[in-house]
């Protein structure tokens, strides 16, 4: 759990050095550190060791590449090993649940758990999706706050019990981050997975950490491979060390056992390419090459339902109501709904947003919609921004957003629609939209991010991002094209402006009030002193042998001479294939990180008093001069009913209260006074205290 929640933190320090030019590029960082089973995985180790040893150096190159786009019936397969009883891997995204698949439910998307910021549905969402078997994707992650989407990763994985890092683009070769910070500072003992092609060289990849490649082709349906055949004559050529394919192999083996997949594992029952029950059993190939039973149409939606309606509920944030214009009583006597938005896709109702493939733009009538608008009692106008990946194009839309404006010309038809003095605007989106257009239109009387109208539900979601008026009010922009030549493309990422924005990311309006009293701040205990981890690790181990003569191994003719290429020390990184024992990362030294920085120091503890549904937020001040004003900390959502009082407590560990030193490249509580603040949101912060007793 823990390690996904620093994970996030300390990839948003990195990429905010990364700002600085001297820093566009991440050091280099060999060898690729071999996991050794700490931290609760011993016995996973202990079975992968046992597998691997008994396999040839081709089964494991098997085991870490795909076996090629469409070539099996999920959409990444590793070959299987009969001769020892191992099923290749199934693989299967996305984000929401099971794609390309059938019975099977589609969960609200990431973003909407943000804005929940109830800690048991993030988990319950998991726990379903796992058992079921400008950035275009920003929606698929939770939230930009790293405290929030540290929690809401920690509780999907608990759920889902995936234990898989997975890294995209340029990322899944950069030693820096999957050597050093993945699996030396943070100790990762799981395997990585590479995007969907986003492997793009082989012997390097390998060597900079990367551990499977998916789906195992060059490029998709290529047929060529910088696993496979490459993999294995870079091992036995020696450019690629044998204790890293055993590692790669272990890693691998280890999350199996790990999440208990020896014990218990379903047959594929659905084809991602074919949706008949007997079909073509290689999609690629076609239908001479065997019918076979390829979907058994499993339905596998349970009760799922009525968990997506409420997580849809609780994700609706209130960011506008002036005077109480919602909830709406049900007794209005002419409500007038607009937009194309309102209605369901014609092309079904999870088509419009996210899953999108078309939608039909219907012709805008604005002198009618205005007419009807003025004599409405209220007027709901529905609109929005929509987006996705790159190889479905909506509305001229090529995944990442073109603008931040509303689609379909929504702002035209907000300006039409504010013809009646009580316009309640809906917004359906995957992230922030300008609003300044008509934000501070006095007719409009309500704002909502999503949909709940009329009172049953409390909408007491929080933004999971922050609004604002105008482009120039949002940091970098999508980069829609390479700006940097031949090198990798760099984005320099400065602090958002901080005046002209409406609305914070965690704000959100509710029906009801609170009220926040009595704040304490209890020492748990004499925290034992900060240790930084020392010493060295053992040298690099490998597990069963093979043979270096050439005519031991059957290449097709199209894998080329094995002999031909650079020698080693040519293009090999200093250290890439190092066995010898290594340092220790200071900040490291169990999975996680250091375990001193789990330590907890304090449980500060208020008392809320609400009628309905409220969340509350604990922020701290690090108070140094460099350091954010305040930083999230951590958050639930209680449920109170009229009157009564809950207490809202949050733990705070050594590394809540820890600045990263770039220096020392570890954790340092520093010298100045912290408070820690306790509130509805970063900009209504009710109750402070000192922390300064703390170290
Ligand atoms: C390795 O995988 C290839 C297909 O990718 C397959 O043809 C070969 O038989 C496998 N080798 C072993 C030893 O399993
Ligand atoms: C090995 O990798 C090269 C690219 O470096 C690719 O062109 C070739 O097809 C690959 N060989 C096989 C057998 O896939
Ligand atoms: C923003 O992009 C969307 C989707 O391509 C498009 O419908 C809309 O017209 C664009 N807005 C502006 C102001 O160009
Ligand atoms: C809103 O419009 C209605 C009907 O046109 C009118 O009766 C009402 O007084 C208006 N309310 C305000 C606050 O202007
Ligand atoms: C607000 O609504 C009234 C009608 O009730 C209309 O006369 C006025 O022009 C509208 N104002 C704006 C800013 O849209
Ligand atoms: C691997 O080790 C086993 C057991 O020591 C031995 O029988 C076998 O010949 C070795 N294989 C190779 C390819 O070196
Ligand atoms: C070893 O094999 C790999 C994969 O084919 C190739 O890229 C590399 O250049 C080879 N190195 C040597 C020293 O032959
Ligand atoms: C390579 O490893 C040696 C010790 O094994 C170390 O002294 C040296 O600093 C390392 N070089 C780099 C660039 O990390």
């Amino acid at each position: 759990m823990r390690s996904f929640w620093w994970v996030t933190t300390i990839l948003s320090s990195s990429v905010i050095a990364a700002g600085q030019n001297n820093e566009a590029y991440s050091q280099p960082s060999y060898p690729s550190p071999w996991g050794d089973g700490k931290g609760g995985w011993a016995e996973a180790y202990e079975k992968a060791r046992e597998f691997v040893s008994q396999l040839t150096l081709v089964e494991k190159v098997n085991l870490t590449t795909g076996t090629g786009w469409m070539q099996g019936s999920c959409v990444g397969e590793t070959v299987s090993i009969p001769r020892l009883g191992l099923r290749g891997l199934c693989l299967q995204d996305g984000p929401m649940g099971i794609r390309f698949s059938d019975y099977n439910s589609a969960f609200p998307a990431g973003v909407n758990i943000a804005a929940t910021w109830d800690r048991s549905l993030g988990y319950l969402r998991g726990r379903a999706m796992g058992r079921a078997t400008e950035g275009g994707r920003n929606w698929e992650g939770f939230s930009p706050d790293p405290v929030n989407t540290g929690v809401m990763m920690a509780e999907t994985s608990k759920g889902a019990f995936r234990l898989v890092g997975e890294a995209n683009g340029y990322a899944c070769a950069n030693s820096y981050t999957l050597n050093n910070l993945l699996k030396r500072e943070l100790d990762f003992q799981g395997f990585v997975i590479s995007d969907w092609g986003a492997d793009t060289s082989g012997v390097s990849s390998t060597l900079a950490g990367l551990d499977m490649s998916m789906p195992g082709d060059t490029l998709f349906s290529s047929g060529d491979s910088y696993g496979s055949a490459n993999l294995t004559i870079s091992v036995v050529n020696g450019t690629v060390p044998e204790y890293r394919i055993d590692d790669m192999a272990i890693r691998i083996m280890a999350a199996y056992y790990k999440i208990g997949r020896d014990k218990y594992q379903v047959p594929i029952n659905f084809n991602s390419w074919n949706r008949d029950i007997d079909d073509p059993i290689y999609a690629t190939a076609g239908r001479e090459y065997g019918i076979g039973r390829v979907n058994e149409h499993v339905d596998v939606r349970g009760n799922h339902a009525s968990m997506i309606r409420e997580i849809g509920a609780a994700s609706t944030v209130l960011l506008k109501n002036t005077d109480g214009a919602l909830p709406l009583s049900g007794e209005e006597k002419f409500t007038a709904v607009f937009g194309s938005d309102a209605d369901a896709d014609p092309v079904g109702i999870n088509s419009v947003l996210i899953m999108a493939v078309t939608m039909a733009l219907l012709p805008l009538a604005y002198n009618k919609i205005q007419a009807l608008a003025s004599q409405a009692d209220v007027a709901l106008v529905f609109v929005n921004s929509d987006s996705g990946e790159e190889f479905i194009v909506v509305d001229g839309n090529e995944g990442d957003r073109n603008n931040l404006t509303l689609w379909r010309d929504g702002d035209t038809l907000i300006k039409a629609v504010t013809q009646n003095n009580n316009t309640v605007v809906v917004i359906h989106s995957d992230g922030p939209v300008l609003v300044g257009g008509w934000y501070e239109n006095p007719n409009v009387t309500a704002i909502l991010w999503a949909d709940v109208l009329y009172g049953r539900v409390n909408p007491g979601g929080k933004s999971p991002f922050t609004w604002g008026k105008a482009r120039e009010d949002y940091s970098a922009d999508v980069l829609y094209a390479p700006n940097n030549g031949d090198e990798a493309p760099q984005i320099d990422l400065t602090e958002e402006p901080i005046s002209p924005l409406y609305m914070n990311s965690d704000h959100g309006l509710s029906y009801t009030t609170f009220a926040y009293s009595n704040i304490r701040v209890r020492p748990l205990r004499n925290p034992a002193p900060y240790v930084p981890t020392s010493g060295l690790t053992e040298p690099a181990p490998v597990f069963g042998n093979f043979s270096t003569d050439w005519s031991d191994y059957l290449f097709l003719e199209s894998s080329g001479d094995p002999d031909y290429g650079l020698s080693a020390d040519e293009y090999l990184p200093e250290n890439a294939t190092s066995a010898v024992p290594q340092p220790l990362h200071p900040a490291g030294g169990q999975p996680g990180g250091n375990p001193g920085l789990y330590e907890q120091v304090a449980i500060v503890t208020v008392d809320i008093t609400n009628t309905g549904t409220v969340s509350g937020d604990e922020y701290i001040s690090h108070g140094g001069p460099d350091d954010p004003k305040i930083v999230l900390r951590g958050f639930d959502r209680i449920s109170l009913r009229p009157q009564e009082t809950k207490e809202f407590s949050v733990v705070l560990t050594r590394r809540d209260i820890s600045n990263w030193d770039v220096v020392s490249q570890n954790w340092v509580v520093t010298e100045y006074p912290k408070t820690v603040y306790v509130g509805s949101s970063s900009r209504e912060l009710r109750l402070e205290a000192d922390l300064s007793s703390l170290s």
